[in-house]
Formats: structure tokens, C-alpha cells, sequence
């Protein structure tokens, strides 16, 4: 990773980002017992300011809570964690990613005894699907891969082991030439993107789906849908197909990383002409207005930081 910075939060202490190690017979690394979050913070016009810190905090613990990890930090101490951290490496963009994972005791599946410890991370993550496609929409592939079934994992809870399908999923379409897959679930519905939400635009209704769908209920796709509400644009939430994606006038992409981010093809059938849509970039204007801090109306999803950085990254 070259855009590192300088420290790492790790079990309440800040210590040196090269410091922060784990035996490599640590639970996670063997099984993916690990539940994380992925946090964005913006050099706003009000200084650096955190996007929802509370609520990603709030499902990093649903996430736990769904492996049953008996977490003995509290919410507050994670939350303020998450600030310093920031306030330490001197960052304003950043991505933020807090980890709860168990380290190293038993071999067993069974974690046991296996101490459960808290790292945060924050360093400089340009546009996760590339400025081209946040201008301009991405070209993505129906995965061969199933999303993992809400029957087989909380698919809700942000879990590392998870991401494997993911992986598979992601790698398998950069392999064919195309920027990202969206996967099908069980029931041969549209889930999700490897790490993002899907919303799709039809007569000027938006509409995604939910956790019946197997996937994770993105924070920005609530952000979406309540932008969507507090403007008057009419949202619906229930199960989808790929036809319903192909023949609408518009699809996107959800996520703290991707924020929202056009869908220009699926398997090279473009979406309306592949133009970027009226619709898609109002929200994605109008979103971005508000994690920048233009929005005052929105600035409860704001953490203000009170260091000042001018630096994108170290
Ligand atoms: C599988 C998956 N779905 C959806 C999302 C979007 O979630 P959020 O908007 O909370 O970042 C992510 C991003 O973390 C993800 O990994």
C-alpha cells in the first residue's frame, strides 16, 4: 500500500503504522473471524468531517453481535478511536476502516478463548471504481459466482470471512475485462455488487432492494433513499431481476468507497444510451454535497474533527 500513513489505533493505543502486527496463527487469518467497517471522511468547508461515523460504528456491532464476539470496548471508544486516529495522521480525505477481530489461541473453530482485538486504520483511497467511472459509469458482468445466502451468513453484518465471495467475484470479472460484477442470489434475483449496493431508475421511481435480497444494507444506500424522500422522489425497496436492470432507464451503484457511482453496461448492453442519467446524477450531486458539508441540513451525519488538514494524504 503506498498511500500508508503514520499510525495505526490498536487496542486503544496509537502506535506506529509499522508496529501493528498479529501472529500469523491469529483466528482471523485461518478463518475470517474478523468484522469490519469501511468509513470515509472529507475535507469539508467546516474542516474534516467524519460521514456517519455513529452509524458505522452502530453496524460494526450489529456485525459482531451477529458472530456472537463478546466485545468488551464500547461504541464511544471506537468512535472516538476512529477521530483520533484521523486527528493523529493529520488526514482530511481518508478512508477509515475499523477491524474487531480474534487473534491468536486456539486452532479450533470454535474461537474460545482467542482474544478479540480492535485495530483502526485510516489512510488516502482515491475513487475505488476510478474517477473515469464515477464520471462516467462502469462496465460490470453478471458474476458466475452466487451472493452468499442470507441463509448461510448474516449477509447484513460486515464480516471478513464474507468477502471471499467477493473476491471471487470481483477478480473473476477484472479477469474478462470489466470494472466490477454484480451478483445473483439464490433465488435468482439481483443481489448486490462485490461491494456495493444497486439501484436502478425506471419512469423516474428509484428502486433497490433489501436484506431479503441477501445483501448488506449500505449506509449509503440509506443515505440514498432518504435523500430520495426528502426530495420527493419516489423510492421503492423489494427484489429485482437482471431483466428489471437491463431495461431501466438508469442504474447505479452504492458505497462509502464507490459513493455513487454509474452503471454504464451490464455484459455490454448498455443501460438507456450509456450515458450518465438525469436522475443518477442529481442524487450522486446532491450526496456529495452533503458529505462535503454544503448541505446544513444533513449535518447531524457529520463528525467535525478539530484538527485542521490542508494534506490529502502524507
Ligand atoms: C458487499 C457490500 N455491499 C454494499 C456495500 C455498501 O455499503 P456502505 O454504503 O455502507 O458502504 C458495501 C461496502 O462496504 C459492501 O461491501
Amino acid at each position: 500500500m503506498s498511500d500508508y500513513s503514520k499510525y495505526i489505533w490498536y487496542n486503544s493505543n496509537i502506535i506506529p503504522w509499522e508496529e501493528a502486527n498479529t501472529h500469523v496463527m491469529s483466528h482471523v487469518l485461518h478463518y475470517g473471524s474478523g468484522v469490519f467497517e469501511g468509513i470515509k471522511c472529507y475535507n469539508t468547508s467546516k474542516g474534516p468531517a467524519i460521514f456517519r461515523l455513529d452509524d458505522h460504528i452502530d453496524r460494526l456491532f450489529k456485525s459482531a453481535n451477529s458472530y456472537r464476539m463478546k466485545v468488551d470496548i464500547s461504541k464511544e471508544e471506537i468512535i472516538n478511536g476512529c477521530k483520533d486516529i484521523v486527528s493523529a495522521n493529520n488526514l482530511s480525505d481518508c478512508y477509515i476502516r475499523p477491524i474487531i477481530f480474534y487473534g491468536y489461541d486456539t486452532l479450533g473453530v470454535n474461537p474460545k478463548d482467542c482474544p478479540l482485538n480492535t485495530a483502526i486504520a485510516c489512510f488516502f483511497w482515491g475513487a475505488y471504481l476510478g474517477d473515469d467511472g464515477l464520471q462516467k459509469g462502469v462496465d460490470v458482468t453478471v458474476s458466475p459466482y452466487q451472493k452468499i445466502s442470507y441463509k448461510a451468513m448474516p449477509t447484513t453484518a460486515k464480516a471478513s470471512g464474507q468477502y471471499m465471495n467477493s473476491l471471487l467475484s470481483v477478480t473473476e470479472a477484472k479477469n474478462r475485462g470489466y470494472d466490477e460484477a454484480i451478483l445473483l442470489n439464490a433465488e435468482g434475483d439481483m443481489a448486490e455488487g462485490s461491494g456495493q449496493n444497486l439501484f436502478y431508475i425506471k419512469d423516474g421511481i428509484v428502486h433497490t432492494n433489501d436484506e431479503k435480497s441477501s445483501i448488506l444494507l449500505g449506509i449509503t444506500r440509506d443515505s440514498i433513499l432518504t435523500i430520495c424522500k426528502d426530495l420527493n422522489i419516489e423510492s421503492k425497496i423489494h427484489r429485482f431481476s437482471l431483466d428489471d436492470l437491463l431495461s431501466a432507464d438508469e442504474v447505479f451503484f452504492t458505497g462509502t468507497a464507490s459513493e455513487v457511482t454509474p452503471i454504464r453496461s451490464i455484459d455490454g448492453n448498455l443501460i438507456s444510451d450509456g450515458n450518465v442519467g438525469e436522475l443518477t446524477l442529481k442524487l450522486k450531486d446532491y450526496y456529495m454535497n452533503i458529505v462535503l458539508g454544503n448541505n446544513d441540513q444533513y449535518s447531524n451525519w457529520l463528525s467535525l474533527l478539530n484538527h485542521n488538514s490542508p494534506v490529502n494524504s502524507l
